[in-house]
């Protein structure tokens, strides 16, 4: 992701289905603002836990979310349900990093997730997409082709692939192929 980020930019960025993903505490550490939404609270409390961020909680739309703010109000992660993200006001992001979420949700699901993600992203948004490369019929995680993220963003935006990242000394099978990296850009 490092390569795809303009250093001297800083930007609102959205991670969908975030668990306690390590990367917001490095896009924290860059100065980036981090808004991130997960089901399972234990992963958030993990997260500013082991980065060592103190946090406040609240509840928000009457505890169908439960918020987790560092001191600076710089990251936010929500607790919840994905589905819910515009009860809190959050959108106009112009980068996203959705690394094993979409791949995570079930198939039916995928065109709801894409039509909720594409209104949360401001005009030159540009979303950052890793799935993982392996059979279809070995999921979860479901692999994603181009022609399916293409189909599912549509035309108002672009869809490029830009490389794949070796796994080969992963243990588990499951990403033994690798991962595959799409940049997908909401047209201005
Ligand atoms: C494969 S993990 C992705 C983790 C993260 N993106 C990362 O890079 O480490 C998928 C996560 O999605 C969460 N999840 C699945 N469906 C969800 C939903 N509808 N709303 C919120 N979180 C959800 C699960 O709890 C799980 O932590």
């Amino acid at each position: 992701m490092n390569g795809y980020l303009q250093e001297e930019v800083l930007l609102k960025i959205f991670v969908p289905l975030c668990g306690k993903s390590v990367d917001m505490k490095w896009l924290y550490d860059q100065g980036h603002e981090i808004v991130g939404i997960e089901g399972a609270e234990t992963a958030v409390q993990q997260f500013f836990d082991e980065s060592k961020i103190s946090f406040t909680t609240s509840s928000i739309k009457d505890g169908i979310l439960k918020l987790y703010q560092s001191d600076d109000g710089r990251i936010r992660l929500y607790v919840g349900n994905y589905y819910n993200i515009d009860m809190t006001g959050e959108n106009n992001f112009l980068f996203i990093w959705d690394r094993g979420s979409l791949e995570a949700i079930d198939k039916s699901d995928r065109e709801k997730y894409v039509k909720l993600m594409t209104s949360l992203m401001s005009p030159g948004c540009r979303l950052l997409l890793e799935v993982a490369d392996r059979d279809d019929d070995m999921g979860p995680p479901f692999c994603i082709d181009k022609e399916e993220i293409t189909n599912l963003f549509g035309s108002c935006s672009s869809v490029e692939y830009l490389e794949k990242e070796d796994t080969s000394k992963e243990t588990s099978a499951i990403f033994k192929k690798g991962f595959k990296l799409y940049s997908i850009e909401k047209h201005r």
